[in-house]
């Protein structure tokens, strides 16, 4: 049963972040839609900060087994250091969910709910070398799990013009993706992007001021349309639903919650 939230296609970029990034109503109705009860075995299949992974874990205890998974390996680093209750069972796995199938074989049976929080976490928003942020100068990066080769920067420089296009339009939405996408390349022929800044001016530039968004930054569906393409977000969530319903036991949930309405259309 996906639990979908949509909130008019804009990314976890335009949310205020917390220290874990969370907030709680999503937990609260998070917990209420699976049903964690002591014993029975899930995933969370995006650990990030860990919020909804130990909210899980104390609704599992005792005896139960919880398999978090996460495409950066900082995210399970840090939870890793976390004190765990000694009456249930924790695995890690640093993953792609679109392999949760092949992770959840560690469980050794059914599982009894997945959990699906998608996009970025604020720890990942708030770190400017990760490059996901149009509020602070980084390098072009982008990438979810730093030890995959593409980043942003090979993206923007590497990539033509209508692949770029195609990227704004479609992942974010973008109505001025044409001059966007061409303001790129005008400038990538000169010198390649290297800085979350260089993207963010050339958007600022090619959007007409009058034509800003109002409710969000200049840049915020560029940034969220990269991302998705650098990641490649969305295969990643169309295979990782499918693997979910896979190792589901009878009577199981799987839960997704998402900001952006082309995640919302797969989980549907
Ligand atoms: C919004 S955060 C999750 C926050 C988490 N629910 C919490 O309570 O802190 C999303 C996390 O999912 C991870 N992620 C995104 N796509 C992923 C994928 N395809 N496979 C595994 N992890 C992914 C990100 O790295 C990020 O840490």
């Amino acid at each position: 049963m996906p639990t979908t939230r949509d909130r008019s296609g804009h990314s976890r970029d335009d949310r205020p972040s917390g220290s874990s990034g969370h907030r709680p109503v999503l937990l609260q109705d998070v917990i209420t839609s699976l049903q964690p009860t002591p014993g029975q075995a899930f995933i969370d299949a995006t650990l990030g900060g860990g919020g909804y992974a130990r909210a899980l874990l104390e609704r599992l205890r005792p005896g139960g087994i919880l398999l978090g998974l996460d495409r950066d390996a900082s995210a399970l680093e840090r939870f890793a250091l976390e004190p765990v209750p000694p009456d249930v069972t924790v695995m890690l796995e640093h993953t792609n969910f679109a392999q949760l199938d092949r992770a959840a074989e560690r469980i050794g049976r059914q599982v009894n709910g997945v959990v699906f929080d998608l996009g970025l976490s604020s720890l990942q928003l708030d770190d400017p070398e990760r490059g996901f942020s149009f509020q602070a100068d980084g390098p072009l990066d982008m990438r979810l799990d730093r030890s995959e080769p593409w980043t942003a920067a090979n993206l923007l420089n590497r990539e033509p013009e209508s692949e770029l296009r195609r990227i704004l339009r479609e992942y974010g939405q973008e109505r001025w993706g044409t001059r966007i996408a061409q303001r790129i390349v005008e400038r990538r022929r000169r010198a390649p992007l290297k800085t979350t800044r260089d993207l963010v001016d050339i958007v600022a530039g090619a959007i007409p001021r009058g034509a800003w968004p109002r409710d969000i930054h200049v840049a915020t569906r560029t940034f969220m349309a990269f991302r998705i393409a650098v990641n490649r977000e969305l295969e990643a969530i169309e295979k990782g639903l499918k693997a979910a319903i896979e190792v589901l036991a009878s009577g199981g949930r799987v839960g997704v919650v998402s900001f952006h309405s082309l995640e919302d259309k797969i989980a549907k």
